[in-house]
């Protein structure tokens, strides 16, 4: 194979360096264009522009692999947990027992928020989403660690990493907390990274909390399935940001922003809406599925299709055998699930999917997990958040250890030529 490719322009041949990646990914590079040829490249929406090289995630949408850091999805979700997923994330292969174990004990250190913290939840209305609520928190911490902001040292990175990690749990906790008007709950050290947030976020003073092992061990999995997919919306905002070398905290607020949105995780609060509002209107998923397809109606199947897969999504794969597992052994019936399936059924076997390679996503079955764990609505979406966080600052570090410049796209300017100014009396409607 040919490792340059040629570009004509205006008769001249321009030469291109192809650079491959470990699994045969290959990149046209074209840092070089505009000064050697005066033009840029145009790609909206990023379809076909690769933005950095990258050893964290790989991802072939076309065979549906995902793998992070050369670990497959599956093996992971199988047999290891969500904190050992984030330590091969930040820190670039599993840990050994001795390193798991500082690791744990790191992050228990910090699990507490500053009391004065309250005060920031305390403002927020109680309709307040989850997502704005966390964003500003995780924002806030910047104010309070100021010490530990530089992203050039490894050491303050280090702690504004363990404390990121290690408060998360308790920020969304205390999120949906605020929202019932139930007292926050200190963290328990004694309990793991999971059974902790759990406790905080459903337990009261008042009752003696107990973990049930099937919702930590389902929790476990939906967490590591999230925890990184390389340049996705969030990602890239995380790294864009952290490209002006802004600080951890300010970098992560901006990807919980960008990971709201209902086409980005958002995608998991809007599926069980729009199964719910199936069930409540009494339409069949025939009649929703046609909806979905008309381009006269704003209605989407949400949880269907994705930028890079187009054959299936592996964590969907995953999700899907887990909702079955998780709803037999907590003996849950759902009839949204059964709508879900229907919907699925009909969708696949339906030539507008097919020919556009629309399939379930993680966001698809996430939702139905959640919702039978007893996680409310409006925290899906810190959920994925909380899983994806690892991912966010494995990619956020790799971008400042590498140095790599600021990230500013250019465009092809189509608005009007110069023209002279008119002062107000003078223009025309
Ligand atoms: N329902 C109906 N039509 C769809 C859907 C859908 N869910 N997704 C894409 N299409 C159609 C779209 O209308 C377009 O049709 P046409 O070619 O006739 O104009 C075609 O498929 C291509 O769609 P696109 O929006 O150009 O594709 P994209 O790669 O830009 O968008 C997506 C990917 C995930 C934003 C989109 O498929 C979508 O909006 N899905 C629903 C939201 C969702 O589930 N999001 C979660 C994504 S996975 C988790 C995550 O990354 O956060």
């Amino acid at each position: 194979m040919t490792d340059t490719a040629k570009l004509e322009i205006d008769g001249k041949v321009h030469e291109l360096k192809i650079i491959t990646g470990s699994e045969g990914e290959r990149g046209i590079d074209i840092a070089s264009l505009r000064a050697d040829t005066g033009c840029i490249t145009l790609d909206p929406a990023y379809k076909n522009t690769g933005s950095c090289l990258s050893n964290i995630t790989f991802i072939d949408g076309e065979k549906g692999i995902l793998r992070y850091r050369g670990y497959p999805i599956e093996q992971l979700a199988e047999q290891s947990s969500f904190l050992e997923v984030a330590y091969l994330l930040i820190h670039d292969d599993l840990p050994t027992r001795d390193q798991y174990e500082e690791w744990s004990e790191a992050l228990r250190y910090h699990t507490m928020l500053h009391e004065d913290l309250r005060a920031l939840f305390a403002a927020f209305p109680k309709n307040a989403h989850p997502m704005a609520v966390s964003a500003a928190v995780v924002s806030a911490l910047s104010t309070f660690y100021t010490e530990d902001l530089d992203p050039t040292d490894e050491r303050q990175v280090m702690n504004s990493i363990e404390r990121l990690v290690a408060k998360f749990p308790t920020i969304i906790a205390y999120s949906h907390k605020h929202s019932l008007g139930q007292p926050f709950l200190y963290p328990d050290n004694r309990l793991g990274y999971v059974a902790n947030f759990l406790r905080m976020m459903f337990g009261t003073p008042c009752e003696e909390f107990h973990v049930d092992p099937v919702v930590e061990r389902a929790i476990n999995v939906l967490l590591i399935l999230h925890a990184d997919h390389e340049q996705n919306c969030s990602t890239s905002t995380v790294r864009l940001v952290g490209s002006s070398r802004a600080n951890l905290f300010a970098s992560t607020a901006a990807g919980i922003h960008a990971l709201w949105g209902p086409r980005h995780g958002g995608a998991n609060q809007s599926v069980i809406e729009m199964l719910e509002s199936i069930a409540d209107e009494g339409l069949s998923a025939r009649q929703f599925v046609d909806r979905a397809k008309d381009k006269n109606d704003t209605s989407r199947l949400m949880g269907f299709g994705h930028r890079v897969y187009r054959n299936f999504d592996p964590r969907a794969t995953i999700i899907k055998k887990a909702a079955d597992d998780v709803l037999g052994k907590l003996g849950v019936t759902t009839k949204l699930l059964e709508i879900a399936v229907e919907l699925a059924e009909i969708a696949l076997s339906d030539e507008y999917f097919i020919s556009r390679k629309l399939y379930p996503n993680v966001d698809f079955y996430s939702g139905i997990i959640f919702k039978a764990l007893g996680i409310p609505v409006a925290s899906f979406t810190t959920m994925f958040a909380m899983g994806r966080l690892p991912g966010w600052i494995a990619q956020w570090r790799e971008l400042v250890i590498e140095d790599q410049a600021i990230g500013r796209p250019r465009q092809i300017y189509v608005g009007p030529s110069m023209r002279d100014f008119v002062s107000i009396d003078q223009r025309k409607a």
